[in-house]
């Protein structure tokens, strides 16, 4: 059946010898490793899975994980979960309906099965799924493959949800694409005339950079970043992955590899102006349009949740105001005090999920965030309009 060099246990998975569900994973994989070209599989040491979503995956999906749950699938590695369409505990004051939270928690009961963690987040890692450099990995939410790859230097291709079950059941992935040193090689240099500092200043860079890379799917080489946080980066990766497909970068002085190759030959310069006509195509909402706030894409780290506090502590805030991140990084705001600041402000903490992934259609007319990529799937998915913000003063409108 395989072109590719399977190992003998690999085989035995192949032949059904070690159950349905690793049967069925083994057979995705070689079929994915026939597609690109792949000559043998290699352990993938950590695997994130997207697609969580009820809204996402529908009755189908659901289907498809519980009979690979009935079929005896077990996570033979670390596997951690993007965020889920609701809040695991507070749902009900989101606005999910009951139909909707019941399927929610049947999807996470068959993850639950198969050993996975049910943890729920776009940045896995930061609440211990951290791998290090050099790590091959099945990773599937485009913003943590990008930020694996980039700032991380581990090696995994932008997998999807099928793809990246079928690593964890096996503890095997592929070896194509970005598993592959020829692979990572740069293609085009970027060189950055401007002025970054905000996470939505890295959101409008990776939107421009990604728009010019999108068609060619070229590695880009970026110079003239002096400086950028972790927040900075995980906004930069979730605007890059959306914009232009990309799932890696190399940043002088930021990024690991980036070492390892000279500027290619191919330039291209950004300017001031570049980013500001970025961020106003990301602003076609009205200040007084915007009924819906979130920050947290990709999830907050617990730094961020900490000037959010700061910043609503004593208010009330005006609009639905979501405040998105992983259940483990709320339970150090809980411990630190800032959940009871940003409740008692009026502000919801919606964790395990995000603004983009959970069914909020037809609810809301305008949003504001800091995120390149919310405003992008906010007209994709939710023909909401957006203003797009410093992260400071998306805070101040939820209080306008
Ligand atoms: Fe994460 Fe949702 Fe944004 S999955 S990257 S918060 S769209």
């Amino acid at each position: 059946m395989a072109n590719m060099q399977l190992t003998s246990e690999e085989n035995e998975m192949l032949a059904g010898a070690q159950g349905r569900a690793t049967q069925k994973a083994m057979q995705i994989l070689v079929a994915l490793g026939n597609i690109y070209g792949a000559e043998r599989m290699i352990p993938a040491s950590s695997v994130q899975i997207a697609g969580v979503s009820y809204d996402n995956l529908g009755e189908a999906g659901l289907q498809f994980l519980s009979e690979m749950a009935d079929g005896g699938g077990s996570a033979r590695v670390l596997t951690t979960l993007n965020p889920s369409g609701m809040d695991i505990e507070n749902w009900p004051a989101l606005g999910i309906q009951p139909d909707f939270a019941e399927k929610q928690m049947r999807v996470l009961e068959a993850f639950s099965r198969m050993g996975v963690t049910t943890t729920c987040t776009c940045t896995p890692y930061l609440i211990g799924n951290l791998p290090q450099f050099g790590e091959h990995l099945a990773w599937s939410e485009s913003s943590a493959v990008c930020y694996a790859n980039s700032i991380i230097g581990a090696r995994t291709n932008r997998e999807g949800g099928p793809s990246a079950l079928a690593a964890s059941l096996t503890g095997r992935t592929p070896e194509y694409g970005l598993h592959l040193t020829e692979n990572r090689f740069p293609a085009v240099t970027f060189q950055v005339n401007a002025n970054l500092v905000e996470n939505n200043d890295f959101g409008a860079l990776g939107k421009v950079i990604g728009e010019k890379i999108e068609a060619s799917k070229a590695i880009p080489y970026i110079l003239g970043v002096q400086s950028a946080t972790l927040e900075n980066l995980k906004s930069f990766c979730a605007s890059l992955a959306t914009y232009g497909g990309a799932a890696l970068f190399h940043m002088p002085g930021i990024t690991p590899e980036a070492t390892l190759f000279t500027p290619p030959g191919e330039r291209i310069t950004i300017s001031q102006a570049d980013l500001e006509s970025a961020k106003a195509s990301l602003n076609d909402a009205a200040e007084g349009q915007v009924d819906f706030v979130s920050l947290g894409c990709p999830h907050l780290t617990i730094h961020e949740i900490s000037r959010i506090a700061q910043l609503l502590e004593g208010r009330q805030v005006k609009k639905e105001f979501w405040i998105t991140t992983a259940r483990p990084t709320k339970h150090i705001a809980d411990r630190l005090g800032y959940t009871r600041i940003i409740e008692e402000a009026g502000a919801k903490f919606a964790a395990d999920t995000c603004c983009v992934v959970a069914p909020i259609q037809g609810r809301f007319t305008a949003l504001a965030t800091d995120s390149a990529k919310a405003c992008y799937y906010a007209y994709a998915k939710n023909k909401l309009k957006t203003r797009f913000l410093p992260f400071d003063e998306v805070v101040r409108l939820a209080l306008q």
